[in-house]
């Protein structure tokens, strides 16, 4: 496919991201800026250098007493196009940032020397991303072992993946095509070879796709099965009244109070610390018995089991993809447990662009 070909700056490559042009802009902006006071210094050098050449042995200046308006004007011009770099740059971190929360969901794990992605759908791939054009798309991302970093260089972003922790990293890629994926934190012996391919396909070519990738678990179905059977949270996470640890149902996103006082935001990184930490952040009104479940869980099951928490509160279901124009995410049209979703699932495409979710959800109810 097309690589560098129709970017507009030639050794630049494409600009396939919302955020592309922007990045781009800020870095002429910064060499134009650059230039236009290197030129003028190297100039000025050769003009004073001629200019004021020793003419007689021992001459002694004039004295200079200074210039009000030479020294403003030599204050504010660097003031402005320092301030117009900040607010360009402070923008374009912004919105890199702060993830929409209409975005589809992608779970990453880096390892030496691979990445691995799955959709919300269940599908996995490895140094391979397929990815629909014009659809926000958010890498929930961690490693097994090492920092590393994603960096797509066509849609001019990047992030680093640390171990013990999520990162987030989002884009909305504007043109099909096939684009470079690296790491860019040196990460041992085949750091170089840690990469792969970014496929942004048209939303109906990214259906096909994702219909041909088979039947595979979704993150939540994954995750409720270690949830009820293999690592047994189900004794006592759930079970109504009685049961001896904290209510999961509708959690996710909420402020959690804790037994410290302190109230924090159960996200993916509190869930993740509540299950390999549990004693760092007991809720409050419940005695700190859970055991740890470190190493008993992998990177991947960690993340099924977040996405499977993230399900179970039914209202960020709600306020986040299903009200957009664009099809509903995946993950959240599994809000409901029900064994039949997954045959459900597999059958039909849950990311088609069609109602076809809608039925899946309410049978679920
Ligand atoms: Cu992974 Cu460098």
């Amino acid at each position: 496919m097309i690589m560098q070909s129709t970017s507009w700056v030639p050794l630049f490559p494409d600009q396939a991201s919302t955020f592309a042009w922007q990045v781009d802009y800020l870095y002429f902006y910064l060499i134009l800026v650059s230039v236009a006071f290197s030129i003028p210094i190297v100039v000025a050098i050769f003009f004073f250098f001629v200019k004021y050449r020793e003419k007689e042995k021992f001459a002694t200046p004039d004295e200079i007493h200074g210039s009000i308006m030479l020294e403003t004007v030599w204050s504010i011009i660097p003031f402005v196009v320092s301030m117009t770099i900040f607010i360009g740059g402070a923008y374009i971190f912004y919105n890199q940032t702060r993830v929409p929360a209409d975005s589809m969901e992608i779970y990453v794990v880096g390892k030496q020397w691979m990445w691995k992605f799955q959709h919300g759908t269940g599908q996995r791939e490895i140094n391979e991303l397929h990815v629909p054009v014009g659809r926000k798309v958010k890498l929930t991302m961690t490693t097994e072992d090492v920092l590393h970093d994603v960096y797509i260089p066509a849609f001019r972003t990047k992030a680093d993946v640390v171990p013990g922790r999520y990162t987030t990293l989002w884009f909305e890629a504007t043109k099909p095509g096939k684009y470079h994926l690296y790491c860019a934190e040196y990460c041992g012996l085949n750091h170089s070879g840690m990469g792969g391919w970014v496929y942004v396909m048209e939303q109906s070519e990214f259906d096909n796709w994702l219909a041909g990738g088979g039947s595979n678990q979704t993150p939540v179905e994954a995750g409720r099965e270690l949830f009820t059977n293999k690592l047994g949270c189900a004794s006592c996470h759930a079970g109504g009244a009685s049961q001896r640890g904290a209510k999961l149902e509708g959690l996710f996103g909420t402020d959690v109070k804790l037994t410290t006082g302190q109230t924090v935001k159960a996200d993916e990184e509190y869930i993740r610390n509540s299950i390999l930490n549990p004693s760092g952040q007991v809720v409050e009104g419940y005695q700190p018995i859970m055991p740890t479940f470190k190493g008993q869980v992998t990177e991947e099951q960690l993340m099924a089991l977040v996405a499977y928490v993230k399900s179970l509160n039914p209202n960020a279901a709600a306020t986040s993809p299903a009200m957009t124009t664009t099809p509903a995410v995946p993950t959240t049209s599994n809000s409901n447990s029900s064994s039949t979703s997954a045959n459900t699932k597999t059958a039909s495409n849950p990311n088609a662009p069609s109602n076809k979710t809608e039925p899946t959800k309410s049978s679920n109810k």
